[in-house]
């Protein structure tokens, strides 16, 4: 590269982390595991004769099937953090930084279950760090609780997905058998279901807005859905309704 040239690259750059600018991402997502639509005019081509090969063993591995038996190997919640570190069927694990098991007091009688870690969580490993995570703090300190105390806090991913994108139902499906597990090892008495991606993978029905704030059951035990502290970021209208269930909650937690 020209001098000049690299001078005003490295200025236009400056001038872009300046303006808040913190990851490269392109304008539309690419998709590096994708099979190539057609092989490259270098590849030696395959003999016409040549039979497709045979299904082998590759093509018959069920992650969902290997998800549920690592998970109900597990004995212990160390034991289902290292099952989940040694799990490679799931393609977020390649993208994230970070393993984003729980955070909080195991064994606490809350137990909270978020939907999937963002940049925050990726980056320290520890679920709503971020600034849904600090608004989630003030609420549970609004009825005495606390993750240093009495909380128990993971997510239905425990890898971020790319530019916080949607999780999609594969994913979702390969990572319930270890979501399971993880509620009952924890063994909470009450389970706060934040967000409708986590109705969704616990209570198999999403509709946050009509769900929330209703005592109902999951993995066997009460479950209290709730709007996402994220929506209540974008949404502060939503937090007398949230205050609302948090008072439900702390009821619930007083006469049980
Ligand atoms: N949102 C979630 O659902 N979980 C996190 O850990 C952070 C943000």
């Amino acid at each position: 590269m020209e001098s000049a040239e690299y001078h005003s690259a490295l200025a236009a750059l400056a001038w872009q982390i300046e303006l808040g600018a913190d990851e490269c991402i392109a304008d539309a997502p690419v998709d590096r595991y994708a099979v190539p639509a057609s092989v490259p005019k270098t590849a030696k081509p395959a003999a016409k004769a040549e039979a497709a090969p045979a299904p082998g063993p590759q093509s018959a591995v069920d992650p969902v099937a290997i998800a549920q038996s690592a998970a109900t190997a597990a004995q212990d919640l160390e034991g289902l953090r290292a099952a989940l570190a040694a799990f490679d069927h799931c393609e977020l694990k390649r993208g994230a930084r970070n393993l984003v098991f729980s955070d909080g007091v195991p064994g606490a009688r809350v137990m909270i279950v978020g939907e999937a870690p963002g940049r925050d969580e990726d980056m320290q490993g520890k679920p709503f760090v971020g600034r849904a995570g600090q608004l989630l703090d003030k609420m549970l300190a609004a009825i005495n609780l606390s993750r240093d105390e009495s909380v128990y806090i993971t997510n239905v991913l425990p890898w971020r997905p790319p530019q916080n994108r949607d999780p999609k139902p594969e994913e979702v499906a390969m990572m319930q058998p270890f979501l399971y597990r993880h509620i009952e090892l924890a063994n909470p008495d009450v389970l706060v279901v934040v967000g409708n991606h986590s109705c969704q993978a616990l209570l198999g029905k999403r509709g946050i807005t009509r769900l929330r704030g209703d005592w109902t059951e999951a993995r066997g035990k009460p479950a209290l859905p709730m709007f996402h502290p994220a929506y209540l970021l974008r949404n502060p209208a939503a937090k007398r309704e949230a205050w609302a269930d948090l008072l439900s909650l702390q009821a619930r937690l007083r006469d049980g």
